[in-house]
């Protein structure tokens, strides 16, 4: 039985958000960050739904990989007399938790496929903690497979050593914070700087929950790669001035057209970067992509409280009662993406057919 796995090192693999203890599971808190670096130790499925909801733990698929864990403490706390009704419980709980990650239902399809073919409580619990860590490795692993093809969709050869830097820019946080550690576009970033293609990323802020500069930024700076943290209104200016070739970024959900929800400012990036003929390049797993919506219309868009853009850690930021509007994703056209970039490979101008290409 997988109890608890040995991952590569903190250290070579930058930060990591959830560490897991076989009858446990610890999530960095990622309401703190840059300010705390605290640890919450979770023992059962409704605190990592509330850990999920209140984005304790955010980034699709560290999403889809503590939900996964989440149903795996279920069964490893659960009574033998109703541990049946316990699990189907939590994975319903867990299902509830956010709307738009695909991944959060992906990965609770796995575990509710693995528990439908347990027929015993001991056998549910070893084979679901098996099945949460298989989730976890499998995305770390992706992770660096993505790196690599994004990187041969760029046009850098394995061999590039001499290729000239390119600057980036990047929305949100999609690092190691945010998956089974690593990243996806923040992985690719990783990857350009480990191999001296990188001059700089900036870091657009991320309004209103400030995923970038609370969280992009610190990890980048923790891992040594160079970052200028700038305004979401500042992007136009820096695209503008002709340094940035590639903006690069993540995904909640990826329809079978190519369309791409994901943090609320990514649809105006593309429309910016398609203006100034900067490459626009989406990097999610196999994960993320939702074969079963035709277009991003069919996506559910999440809406949060008024609260995180009313106020700041209770200080507030707006008129008081002030009505407002927090939609916390959008949805990017296929036709402002360039390169989807998945596990599997990558797709320039995306549309039904590259998606099913790239898909296999
Ligand atoms: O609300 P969040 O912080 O969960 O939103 C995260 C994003 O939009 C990311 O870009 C996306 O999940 C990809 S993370 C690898």
């Amino acid at each position: 039985m997988n109890k608890s796995k040995e991952f590569p090192s903190p250290r070579a693999m930058g930060t990591v958000a959830l560490r897991w203890h076989g009858s446990s599971l610890e999530l960095l808190d990622q309401r703190l960050l840059p300010a705390q670096e605290q640890w919450i130790t979770l023992k059962d499925a409704s605190g990592v739904a509330w850990c999920i909801q209140d984005m304790t733990v955010r980034g699709a698929p560290a999403i889809g990989i503590s939900a996964a864990y989440g149903v795996a403490l279920a069964a490893h706390h659960a009574k033998n007399e109703s541990w049946e009704a316990e699990i189907d419980q939590a994975i319903r709980e867990l299902s509830a938790s956010r709307p738009t990650a695909v991944n959060l239902f992906w990965a609770l399809q796995r575990m509710e496929r693995v528990f439908h073919a347990s027929g015993s409580l001991n056998e549910a619990r070893n084979r679901l903690a098996d099945e949460a860590v298989a989730i976890h490795q499998e995305d770390l692993a992706g992770n660096l497979a993505m790196a690599d093809h994004a990187l041969d969709a760029m046009g850098f050869s394995a061999d590039a050593g001499s290729a000239t830097p390119v600057s980036v820019l990047t929305h949100c946080n999609t690092g190691a914070l945010a998956t089974g550690g690593y990243g996806t576009a923040l992985g690719v970033i990783r990857r350009l700087h480990e191999q001296k293609l990188l001059k700089q990323v900036y870091a657009d802020e991320t309004r209103p929950w400030l995923q970038g500069s609370r969280l992009t930024a610190w990890e980048l700076m923790r891992d040594g790669i160079p970052v200028t943290l700038n305004a979401d209104g500042a992007a136009a200016t820096i695209l503008a001035a002709g340094d940035v070739r590639w903006v690069i970024v993540g995904a909640d959900r990826i329809t079978a057209n190519g369309d791409v929800a994901n943090k609320i400012g990514t649809y105006s990036l593309s429309v910016l970067a398609r203006h100034h003929n900067v490459k626009f390049m989406v990097v999610a797993p196999s994960s993320t992509v939702d074969m079963t919506l035709k277009s991003g219309a069919e996506i559910p868009i999440e809406e949060r409280d008024g609260r995180e853009i009313r106020e700041i850690r209770g200080i507030p930021l707006a008129p008081e009662g002030v009505r407002v509007f927090n939609p916390v994703f959008d949805v990017t056209p296929a036709a402002l993406i360039d390169v989807i970039v998945t596990e599997k490979g990558w797709v320039r101008n995306p549309d039904v057919n590259a998606m099913l290409r790239l898909l296999g």
